[in-house]
């Protein structure tokens, strides 16, 4: 489904974010990245849909190289890659229906997005979306009215309104407290076996990271140091991966309550 073959990215001024990565990717798995900030983690999800250009080598999603494809193409896959960010990205002022519903903005005229006309199917659609986040109560409800974790949830659903095949998820939590990042990490699990749609989910939190990942990838300066089950990623292989002990800030449940 999504296939890195060497990829390399150095960013302007030398940084090499990702080094010569290969990396298969089948459809319908969950797969948790984790690593130390500046590991690369974000450039890894962020090139999957172009919104980082490789400087060697290629990403292929469903066959079509990212570098390589056109503006159509490209258009096309970034309509079926759905993306949830630490700090949710909603429009705040406007109700939570309308920030769902920019989910099916790729599938709709401009002009029905500018007035906010949309069409009957894909008002359902974001309904569905809402529902398969237990929020659809929330509908009508600014953004801004709600707390975090049903803001993060608006996030997935407008990311589920774009009915992705892949879903990528950067540091989804990092904003959250402990028992909300276990409900966001819980609905994504849902979603991806319910659904099968492929999940890549950047996480800080080790225990998170085992309790969730079918499968981790562990990255360190750009380089895939660990890549297997969560039961078979023990502290030692943490270390390899951190490049240092372990700490509370590495673990979810130790960090005191928000
Ligand atoms: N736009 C950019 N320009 C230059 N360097 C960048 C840019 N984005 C990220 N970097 C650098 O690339 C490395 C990897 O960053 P990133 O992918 O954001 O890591 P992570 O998400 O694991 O924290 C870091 O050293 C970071 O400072
Ligand atoms: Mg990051």
């Amino acid at each position: 489904m999504i296939s890195f073959q060497h990829a390399t990215v150095t960013y302007p001024g030398g940084v090499h974010a990702l080094r010569d990565i290969t990396l298969d990717v089948p459809a319908g798995q969950l797969i948790v990245v984790v690593g130390l900030s500046g590991a690369g983690k974000s450039t890894l999800i962020r090139a999957i849909n172009g919104l980082v250009p490789l400087t060697d080598g290629q990403v292929l999603v469903d066959g079509v190289s990212v570098s390589g494809a056109s503006r159509r193409e490209l258009r096309d896959l970034r309509a079926g890659v759905g993306m949830i960010f630490q700090n949710f990205n909603l429009t705040k002022r406007t109700s939570v229906l309308n920030n769902v519903l920019m989910g099916r903005m790729h599938y709709t005229p401009w002009w029905r997005v500018m007035t906010g006309v949309y069409r009957s199917a894909d008002r359902e659609i974001a309904m569905q979306a809402l529902e398969r986040v237990e929020i659809v109560d929330k509908a009508y409800v600014r953004a801004s009215n709600l707390s975090g974790g049903q803001q993060q949830r608006v996030g997935i659903a407008r990311a589920l309104a774009q009915q992705p095949k892949v879903l990528l998820a950067d540091e989804p939590v990092a904003s959250l407290d402990p028992p909300t990042s276990h409900v966001v990490m819980r609905d994504l699990q849902r979603i991806n076996r319910d659904l099968g749609i492929t999940t890549l989910v950047n996480l800080h939190f080790l225990d998170l990271a085992r309790r969730y990942g079918e499968r981790i990838i562990g990255l360190r300066a750009g380089r895939i140091v660990f890549d297997g089950k969560g039961e078979d990623c023990d502290e030692r292989v943490f270390r390899d991966i951190y490049g240092r002990s372990l700490t509370a800030d590495d673990v979810l449940e130790a960090r005191p309550q928000l």
